[in-house]
């Protein structure tokens, strides 16, 4: 998704405008752009695809100044080309821009009417342009800038420079992310805390309705009355910002072998919390809402397939009934809201743009809010009631893989403090409960170290155009959760479906041209699956299936392939089945030479709706 970077410095700017971008490139971009002041104009370079080909330009064509701003853009306004990429500028002014104007057709037409020509389709035009109407009626930068924000309708985070004002910077934030930071040789700013440089001493989060200028020695924050606010600079926490791929091939490769580690220490977090008695977090999420008697959980994609497993686990093992919604939907669907009850978010990034509209309705409907997020000073979690943190570390690859994983850690000690808060595990199981959970690092290595068998499958399924996905129970969510990596890094269209339903439609898909990869553990729903399994079989589909030794062996006549999997309780199933799917999804993709760590159209935070 689009990532704004800019700078002002006591240095020549552009190897950070650069590096800044380069930062910020995980999030998922199909064109790149910088501005810079070189103390008489503003001049741009533009390229559309990789930060390379801006390099590239830059070199043959080169800018030089100490400040700066700079963009990556995820079309969504027009072509993915170069006269839509950012900076948009006029003379006076030029722009970087995060977000949806929602108003820009009246604005165009107003602007249009008024003499001033679009060079681009994007709604971001608009706002160097309604600046420029601004100071061409003599307003000042500052004057000019905030008669315009007071125009603009959705969300953005913007910065700009201007030819009036050659050693400042501008930033204004309405809905999106925007982090100042401070360093000795000066100031710099970026949409995505991972994109702040390393040298930076301080940092501040600035709030929506913000307008900052910035200069070289001093960071100064007003209200759109003009009013000034006191922003504080903090220092900057050490950041575990681990950007190299440690010898894997891909970010994706090496965020999926973390996982044993991810999982214990976020597991051991919430266990250290919960064995003395309840957690400080546990406790507080119980003195918002009593006894939470019914629980809705809200998320989108991955995570939202995290919380459809922890549907599962909370409903069968803490006997609480859960809502479980789609943030896209949840928030416009118009559900009573039943007060005092609790609700849900689970975000990575913690700055989905659906998952926080839905929050934040959550919360003026007076439901107490919780959050499981990976970053921990994101939007959402600043806003949550509660916050679960689930300490995956910094994930790069777009397509999600610890960090589901952590999600799941998270979500089951959830489980256990509301199936201990609800009298429905005796110390003696929870014990038992714990023990499996402290084997889980060894389970998953356990499965990392069996990937030649699913590299081989991996290869037919390379040659597929289709495939579908089954299971049943909490094995349905990771069918799903399987199918979305697959289709995400491979481009291979893949659905997934309740095995039960596959009667009810799908299988008239089926034929010897359609892998199905079928997720069944060994548990009381193996029989009724495996019902399932012999249909598709009698009809020529090519099956894996993932299972363990006991069940492979009760399916072989039907099956194709076969990744076995160790016999494990019902809770852990989850947790250890999701490993060889997202493999697979993995070196489908290497087969097939897809961007693996950045798939096309993909962002890694979705911030806008
Ligand atoms: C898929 C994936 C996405 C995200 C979704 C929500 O691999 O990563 O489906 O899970 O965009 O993102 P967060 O969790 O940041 O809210």
């Amino acid at each position: 998704m689009c990532g704004i970077y800019a700078a002002v410095s006591n240095k020549s700017i552009l190897s950070e405008l650069i590096n800044g971008l380069d930062n910020l490139s995980y999030r998922g971009y199909d064109s790149a752009g910088i501005a810079i002041m070189n103390g008489e104009h503003i001049e741009r370079r533009r390229a559309q695809g990789k930060i390379d080909k801006l390099s590239h330009l830059l070199s043959t064509n080169p800018l030089d100044g100490q400040i700066g701003i700079a963009h990556t853009r995820w079309a969504t306004h027009g072509l993915p080309n170069v006269q839509n990429a950012h900076p948009h500028m006029t003379p006076k002014v030029a722009v970087v821009h995060n977000g949806i104007i929602e108003n820009y057709p009246a604005l165009r037409t107003l602007l249009q009417n008024a003499g001033y020509q679009f060079e681009s389709e994007t709604d971001s035009e608009t706002i160097p342009l309604l600046i420029t109407l601004y100071l061409d009626k003599g307003l000042t930068p500052e004057l000019a800038m905030i008669k315009a924000l007071q125009q603009l309708e959705g969300s953005f985070a913007l910065a700009a420079i201007f030819k009036q004002y050659p050693l400042e910077l501008f930033a204004a934030r309405q809905g999106s992310p925007l982090i100042v930071g401070q360093s000795v040789d000066g100031f710099s700013l970026s949409s995505d805390q991972n994109a702040m440089p390393e040298q930076t001493l301080n940092t501040c989060n600035l709030e929506d309705g913000d307008l900052a200028r910035i200069t070289q020695q001093q960071l100064t924050v007003t209200n759109l009355s003009g009013d000034q606010i006191q922003r504080n600079l903090i220092a900057r926490q050490s950041q575990a910002n681990d950007t190299s791929k440690n010898g894997f091939a891909h970010f994706m490769l090496k965020e999926i072998h973390e996982q044993p580690s991810v999982f214990k220490s976020t597991f051991a977090h919430y266990l250290e919390h919960s064995n003395t008695q309840q957690s400080q977090q546990f406790k507080k999420i119980n003195s918002l809402t009593n006894k939470i008697s019914r629980l809705t959980i809200v998320a989108c994609g991955t995570s939202y397939y995290a919380g459809m497993v922890a549907k599962y686990w909370i409903e069968s093992i803490a006997g609480v009934p859960v809502d479980l919604d789609v943030a896209s939907e949840y928030r416009y669907r118009k559900a009573p809201i039943q007060r005092q009850a609790a609700a849900l978010f689970i975000s990575q990034s913690g700055e989905t743009a659906d998952t926080l509209a839905a929050l934040r309705h959550a919360k003026s409907q007076g439901q107490a809010c919780f959050s499981i997020v990976n970053v921990t000073n994101s939007t959402m979690a600043n806003e949550s009631d509660v916050v679960l943190p689930i300490l995956a570390g910094r994930e790069i690859g777009v397509a999600s893989t610890k960090a589901f994983t952590a999600q799941l850690a998270a979500l089951i000690s959830v489980t256990l403090v509301l199936a201990r808060e609800n009298k429905l595990v005796t110390s003696t199981q929870e014990n038992e409960f714990i023990k499996h959970l402290n084997q889980v690092d060894t389970l998953i290595n356990q499965v990392l170290s069996h990937q030649k068998n699913i590299k081989a499958i991996a290869k037919t399924i390379s040659l597929a155009s289709n495939a579908l996905y089954m299971g049943r129970g909490s094995a349905f969510p990771l069918a799903l959760e399987g199918a979305l990596k697959l289709k995400e890094i491979s481009y291979i269209h893949a659905e997934a479906y309740p095995a039960g339903e596959l009667k009810h439609g799908p299988i008239a898909l089926v034929d010897e041209s359609m892998p199905i990869i079928v997720v069944a553990p060994n548990d009381e729903l193996f029989s009724k699956t495996l019902s399932n399994l012999r249909e598709v079989a009698s009809r020529g589909a090519k099956i894996c299936l993932l299972s363990d030794e006991n069940g492979i062996t009760q399916a072989k006549d039907f099956i194709t392939h076969h990744i076995t999997l160790p016999t494990v309780p019902e809770a852990l199933q989850p947790i250890i089945y999701n490993i060889p799917l997202q493999l697979l999804a993995y070196y489908t993709a290497v087969e097939r030479k897809t961007d693996v760590d950045q798939p096309r159209n993909l962002a890694k935070s979705v911030t806008v709706e």
